[in-house]
C-alpha cells in the first residue's frame, strides 16, 4: 500500500508495532503516511514492513518491520526484504538503520540480500542497497552531526586514510616526495617547536644522544584533513555549482578532494615550490591548478560557487620558497600583526567580490599568540569582518584535534593558566538569501 493511513491495514499494522514494541514508531502519524507491505502466512495477517518513497532526496528509506511473535522467522523475513526491494522501479540507493540485538532485522540478514554496511554506532549498522557513492552525503553528515568535528574518532580516521592513500599513489606516479607534506617540511614553529621535541625520537649512537628530526617535524605542520575537505565541500557546494577558489592555496589537500570529486579547483598561493608540486600531484583531475600570486593583489577571473580558505595563522608556521626564504608578499613574515591581518583581509574583499550569489566563504582559521602571551582575536576579527561586508555567519564549527601533543604542552603551560589550544574554527559565512539554502543545496535525505 502507498499510503499506510489510506488503507484496511492501518490499525493492523498499528497494532502489532506497539505489541512489538521496537518498531512502536510505525503506529505514530508521522509514520502511517508512508508506505509498507504487509506479510500474509495461510491468509492470517503475520507481518510488515515499511518503507518511504523520497523523490525530493532521489532514496528508498526501508523504516520499520515486525512479525508476529510465534510466526518469526529468518527466511519468511527476508522474503519480505525481497518483496521491498522490488518496489524501487527507480534505482534509488535504499537505506536501513539495523541493531545488531535485533532477532530479524540485524545486519547479517540485510547482508545476504545485498545490502553493506556504510556506518556503524554502537550497535547500530547503518545499511545500504545500491552504491556507496550515492549516500556519501549522508556519511558524511552522519559523522559530523553538529558543529562539534571530532577528527580523532573511527569512521573520520578510516575515510582520512583512504583520502591519504589516494594522495600518497599520486605523489608515487609523478615523483613527489612525502606528496601530503611537500614543501611544509620543519615550517611548524609554534611554542618553540615544543611538540616537535616531543614527538622526535632519540637515539644513542656512538656514545652521544642524537635527535632524529626526520620524521617528526611533518606531522606539526597545518596541512588540511581531507575529510574536513570534502565534507566542506559536498555541503556547501551549491547543486549546481562546479568551481572552487581558495586564495591561500597551501598543501594539497583541498584542490585534491575538489578534483577528485569532478569540481574545478583554484588557489592562488605565494610559494612557487608549493604551487609545483600541487599542480604536479593532481595534473590528472580537470581543471584543478594552483597558480603563484599574491592574493591580495589577485583577482580572479571567473565567478565561484564556493570559496574555501585555510589561511595562515599569525607566526605559527615558517612558509618558504626553493630559496630557503619567505617570499615578498608572503603574510607570516610581515612585521607585526596588524599589517598582517590587513593583507589578510585584502586577500578575502578580492575573493568575496567572485562569489557567487547564494553561495558559502568557508574559512578554518585559528588564532595564535602574541609575543607577550595574549591571543590575536583573529577568529573575533574573522566574524565581525565577514558580517561588516554583508555576509551573514551562519556556521561556528568546532574542529577537535588529537589532543595528544596537546597534554604533552599543558604540562608546562599550565602553571601560565594557559590552556593549550586544541581545536580551530570552521566559519561558514554565507551571501545571499538564506531561504534559499534548502532548495538550492543537495537534498541529505532521512539521517
Ligand atoms: C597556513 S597555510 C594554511 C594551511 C593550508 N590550508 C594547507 O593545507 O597547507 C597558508 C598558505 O598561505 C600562503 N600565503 C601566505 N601569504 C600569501 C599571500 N599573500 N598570497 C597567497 N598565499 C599566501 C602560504 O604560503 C601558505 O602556504
Amino acid at each position: 500500500m502507498e499510503t499506510i493511513a489510506d488503507s484496511e491495514y492501518s490499525v493492523y499494522i498499528a497494532d502489532l508495532a506497539l505489541r512489538d514494541k521496537i518498531a512502536y514508531r510505525a503506529a505514530r502519524k508521522n509514520m502511517q503516511i508512508h508506505s509498507a507491505i504487509v506479510l500474509k502466512i495461510n491468509n492470517e495477517l503475520s507481518g510488515f514492513f515499511t518503507y518511504e518513497l523520497n523523490h525530493e532526496a532521489k532514496e528508498f528509506c526501508l523504516l520499520q518491520s515486525a512479525m508476529e511473535p510465534d510466526k518469526k522467522d529468518i527466511k519468511i523475513y527476508s522474503l519480505m526484504i525481497d518483496k521491498i526491494i522490488e518496489q524501487n522501479t527507480y534505482g534509488y540507493p535504499m537505506i536501513m538503520t539495523v541493531s545488531r540485538k535485533h532477532e530479524l532485522e540485524k545486519p547479517s540478514v540485510f547482508h545476504d540480500r545485498g545490502f553493506e554496511t556504510y556506518l556503524v554506532k554502537n550497535d547500530f549498522e547503518y545499511m545500504v542497497y545500491g552504491e556507496l557513492s550515492q549516500i556519501r552525503l549522508k556519511l558524511l553528515s552522519h559523522i559530523t552531526l553538529t558543529n562539534l568535528w571530532k577528527t580523532t574518532k573511527g569512521e573520520w580516521l578510516k575515510i582520512k586514510k583512504e583520502w591519504n592513500k589516494q594522495i600518497e599513489e599520486k605523489g608515487e606516479k609523478y615523483n613527489i616526495e612525502n606528496p601530503r607534506y611537500a614543501t611544509r617540511e620543519g615550517c611548524w614553529q609554534g611554542e618553540s617547536g615544543f611538540s616537535n621535541v616531543v614527538l622526535s625520537k632519540q637515539k644513542v649512537e656512538n656514545g652521544k644522544i642524537e635527535t632524529d628530526k626526520s620524521k617528526s617535524l611533518n606531522s606539526n605542520a597545518s596541512v588540511l584533513d581531507p575529510v574536513a575537505c570534502e565534507v566542506i565541500l559536498r555541503m556547501f557546494m551549491p547543486t549546481k555549482g562546479a568551481r572552487v577558489y581558495n586564495p591561500f592555496g597551501g598543501g594539497v589537500q583541498m584542490g585534491f578532494v575538489t578534483g577528485a570529486n569532478g569540481y574545478e579547483y583554484l588557489a592562488t598561493e605565494i610559494r612557487q615550490n608549493q604551487v609545483d608540486v600541487n599542480n604536479a600531484i593532481c595534473q590528472d583531475f580537470y581543471n584543478t591548478k594552483w597558480i603563484k600570486a599574491d592574493s591580495s593583489k589577485y583577482k580572479p577571473k571567473q565567478k565561484y560557487d564556493l570559496i574555501f580558505s585555510c589561511p595562515p595563522y599569525y607566526r605559527v608556521e615558517k612558509y618558504v620558497d626553493y630559496d630557503g626564504m619567505p617570499p615578498e608578499g608572503e603574510l607570516n613574515h610581515l612585521d607585526s600583526y596588524d599589517v598582517f591581518i590587513k593583507r589578510l583581509f585584502e586577500g578575502y574583499e578580492k575573493a568575496i567580490d567572485v562569489m557567487n550569489e547564494n553561495t558559502f566563504f568557508i574559512v578554518m582559521v585559528g588564532d595564535s599568540r602574541d609575543k607577550k602571551g595574549a591571543y590575536h582575536g583573529m577568529e573575533a576579527e574573522h566574524e565581525l569582518f565577514f558580517k561588516n561586508k554583508g555576509l551573514y555567519i551562519y556556521n561556528k564549527i568546532v574542529y577537535l584535534e588529537s589532543e595528544f601533543t596537546r597534554r604533552a604542552q599543558a604540562k608546562k603551560t599550565l602553571h601560565y593558566r594557559k590552556f593549550p589550544k586544541s581545536e580551530q574554527k570552521i566559519y561558514a559565512f554565507y551571501k545571499g538569501d538564506m531561504k534559499k539554502i534548502k532548495e538550492l543545496y543537495p537534498n541529505i535525505g532521512r539521517l
